[in-house]
């Protein structure tokens, strides 16, 4: 088969390198890609929102199945496109997509189907949002409705801060358009855990858990960034929890989605926090998360090209997931700076020590080839370093050997990756 994926993060690295395992796969392209994906994969230099080209692209180069990475084109309608023109794709269409385009949109959904989330009020009036702060408990939280780039979240302390809020989102439109309505909810504690689910329409198949760190700083301190590392399984994720899930929380999406008329088929992640009174939704994304796809796919079995096209066909009931007995930690090397501003251009050291070292992956986020053909940085999170272990605490070991291996100006990476499993 002839396979495109669209996008350019350590994400879409993660599953180019698990499509090119499937004896499926003959030729892999990707849009636009990075230097790394391009050892799997042909790069072509289209954006990922650019629909029409993206599709006369896989006309013309007859391509059997395209895989969407990224939040963007699937919020947006790229799936749409594709089958309007009779192309194959996998991920939701753009009504099913909105359960990650509108927080709003979600929490209404959650609510009508007795789904356990945090309670809430949308509001889309700033002057209603201000006046219900005043007689609210705090901290509480706002969220932007729309995409943000995983920003449109605001953790507020007081009723001063949360008015800031209100009138950083809807007044000042700090993340845009995406903040033309907003959430306002409850604050919730507990560890969070991080759940991908393939789903069909109608089936869901859960793969294995993860946890993410978003902060830039050890110790969760700093700003929120796309994500610096991530560790598979998660241990606080029992049994009991999952069971739970299965029977309040995925399902019960699916099948809300299949009765408002929007059927999901893709990649549903669930972002849960492990609350005193049971597992919540956080959130709900339309995709595989990033990065935990970078520690969840090199722990799965299943040739993932069989597993795409279950989704799309509905016969996902019939696939059996099945996921290494082992642990991964993905350590994200970024640049000094990163979140806020951050060079490039720096060229990447040590790439080759690594390279075909077993258990460990490096997945490219943001590099690029410089005119000598040589790994320069490209972004502000440039390389997710991924090892396996057969313990978490093992996996964590081999993944900070690794890092050490790598190096760049001003590259920084947390040093605690994985450390909250001591407390399991
Ligand atoms: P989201 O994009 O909705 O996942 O929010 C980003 C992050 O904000 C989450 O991973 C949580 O750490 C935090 N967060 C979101 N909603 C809540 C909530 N209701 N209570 C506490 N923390 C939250
Ligand atoms: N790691 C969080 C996300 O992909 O949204």
């Amino acid at each position: 088969m002839k396979i495109l994926i669209v996008g350019s993060g350590g994400r879409e690295h993660a599953i180019a390198w698990k499509i090119a395992q499937s004896p499926k796969a003959e030729k892999i392209y990707c849009a636009p890609g990075n230097a790394g994906i391009g050892e799997y994969a042909e790069c072509v230099p289209i954006g990922a929102m650019e629909f029409e080209k993206l599709a006369a692209f896989a006309k013309e180069k007859e391509i059997d199945l395209t895989v969407v990475g990224m939040d963007d084109p699937l919020v947006s309608g790229i799936v749409d496109v594709f089958e309007a023109q009779g192309l194959r794709v996998f991920g939701p269409r753009k009504n099913a997509a909105i359960l990650e385009g509108s927080k709003a949109f979600s929490k209404d959904l959650m609510k009508k189907y007795g789904i356990p989330t945090a309670a809430y009020e949308n509001f889309d009036d700033p002057e209603k949002a201000l006046a219900y702060l005043e007689t609210a408990d705090f901290p509480i939280v706002l969220k932007a409705d729309g995409l943000a780039l995983g920003k449109g979240v605001l953790i507020c302390n007081t009723l001063e801060e949360a008015k800031d809020g209100v009138k950083e989102i809807m007044l000042d439109k700090h993340f845009g358009a995406a903040g033309n309505r907003m959430v306002i909810e409850e604050f919730m504690t507990g560890r969070e855990v991080s759940v991908l689910s393939f789903v069909d329409g109608k089936t869901i198949k859960c793969m294995t858990s993860a946890q993410d760190h978003k902060r830039a700083l050890d110790g969760d301190q700093g700003l929120n960034t796309g994500g610096m590392g991530t560790f598979s399984p998660s241990p606080f994720y029992t049994k009991e929890i999952d069971e739970f899930c299965q029977k309040h929380i995925y399902q019960p999406t699916v099948d809300a989605m299949a009765a408002e008329g929007r059927p999901f088929k893709g990649v549903i992640f669930f972002g849960l926090m492990l609350t005193e009174k049971g597992p919540k939704v956080l959130e709900y994304n339309a995709r595989f998360g990033d990065p935990e796809a970078q520690v969840v796919l090199p722990r799965m079995k299943n040739d993932i090209v069989e597993v795409f096209e279950a989704c799309i066909d509905g016969t996902l009931d019939q696939i059996e997931l099945q996921f290494e007995d082992n642990a991964a930690v993905c350590v994200v090397l970024a640049s000094g700076g990163y979140p806020v501003s951050y060079g490039k251009g720096y060229p990447i050291e040590g790439l080759d020590s690594l390279k075909g070292k077993e258990g460990v992956y490096v997945f490219h986020a943001g590099t690029k080839l410089d005119d000598a053909g040589r790994f320069v940085t490209n972004g502000g999170r440039v390389l997710g370093v991924t090892a396996t272990g057969p313990d978490l605490k093992a996996a964590r070991a081999n993944a900070y050997e690794a890092v050490k291996q790598v190096t760049f100006e001003k590259a920084y990476c947390r040093s605690d990756i994985g450390k909250a499993i001591d407390e399991a």
